[in-house]
């Protein structure tokens, strides 16, 4: 078996389709054995929960090549866990953790040729997800469940790569207060779909989403969690019940603390506390870490000191460590790294 003939080094973030995917059926109450199929496409009735209710989590993660040729997945265990979380809120049947991480391993392992070469920039990413299938026409849940995990290389998230971008303030939220901001919804998504339009319409590369109960608050960008460093070197992360936990957000904090000896706070955000640091990003699997080098707000602007040509020096760091735990470089905490045989 061969590398796929892709370039790539100029790939974005957009679908390429591989060989194999993983589809689990659940009935009456219980999964079935689940397995592999060449087959992308997706039949259902018209009436099916998911087309009529939206009624679909999903997961991102990725596969990446270690600097010694190893295929890994990087911390799936977290992204089981959530699923669970989602699939709890929107009265869906849990995956169990254990077939979950199978399936990614069958999904990775059954499409190698795919996962971008080490150095190359790219990497494989992988997409869990779940919907009811059944036809439902009062509103409930459906009785009936599919899961599935298809994988697709992906270049940077952003055009620019590592080039700051420039955000602005929604006008819209993306969450309610006790809503579902803080799981992986489909719905979240629809929701943030007019607001990213209008943001790239009007130049800007993300929207930034106030706290939807006071809009005073900095909560997160429609795919990814935020970081910010004060004066001191401190690395500040938003708080609040509906932003998603991000496990790049999460593994960003430890490594802040533990491999580089930074203080690190999760706390609520005030939007008026921006000007104050000196470095921004935006974390996320897909997302990785950008920085952001402007935020705007209305009439105002704020500039982050660390600019518009570059990463910042705490941000880099931060990069450089989580990627090269990531590829291999750097020794992974306890079980954050599965290889893929
Ligand atoms: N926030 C939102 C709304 C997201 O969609 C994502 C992507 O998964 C993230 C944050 C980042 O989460 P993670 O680091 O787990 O990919
Ligand atoms: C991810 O980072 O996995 C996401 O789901 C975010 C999305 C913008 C692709």
């Amino acid at each position: 078996m061969a590398k796929k003939d892709i370039d790539w080094s100029n790939i974005g973030f957009s679908y390429i389709k591989t060989e194999k995917r993983y589809v689990a059926n659940f009935k009456d109450g219980a999964w079935d054995e689940g397995g592999l199929t060449e087959d992308s496409n997706i039949v259902l009735n018209e009436c099916a929960c998911v087309l009529q209710y939206a009624q679909t989590i999903f997961e991102g993660l990725k596969a990446y090549t270690t600097v010694d040729g190893k295929i890994v997945t990087f911390r799936p265990d977290l992204n089981a866990e959530r699923m669970i979380e989602s699939a709890k809120r929107l009265e869906m049947p849990v995956l169990p953790k254990e077939r979950f991480l199978d399936a990614i391993d069958q999904v990775v392992s059954a499409n190698k040729d795919y996962v971008p070469p080490y150095g190359s920039g790219a990497t494989l990413y992988i997409r869990p997800y779940m919907f009811g299938t059944n036809s439902v026409i009062g509103v409930k849940p459906a009785s009936d469940y599919q899961f599935r995990v298809f994988a697709t290389p992906v270049g940077p998230y952003f055009k620019g790569g590592a080039k700051p971008v420039v955000i602005r303030v929604s006008d819209f939220d993306r969450a309610a207060p006790h809503g579902t901001g803080h799981i992986k919804a489909g719905l979240n998504y629809a929701m943030s779909l007019h607001a990213i339009v209008t943001a790239h319409k009007d130049g800007y590369d993300e929207n930034m989403y106030l706290d939807p109960g006071t809009r005073t608050k900095v909560e997160e960008t429609g795919g990814a969690n935020f970081i910010f460093v004060t004066k001191d070197k401190t690395i500040v992360t938003p708080k609040s019940d509906s932003i998603l936990p991000s496990i790049t957000r999460r593994s960003i904090m430890y490594v802040a603390e533990h491999y580089l000896g930074l203080h690190v706070e999760h706390r609520e955000v005030p939007f008026t506390e921006l000007k104050e640091f000196t470095e921004a990003g935006l974390c996320g699997t897909a997302a990785v870490i950008s920085p952001v080098g402007k935020i705007v707000n209305g009439d105002e602007e704020i500039c982050l000191p660390s600019g518009m040509d570059e990463m910042g020096p705490t941000i880099k760091e931060l990069y450089d460590t989580l990627t090269g735990i990531q590829n291999g470089i750097i020794k992974a905490p306890e079980g954050w790294i599965r290889e893929i045989k």
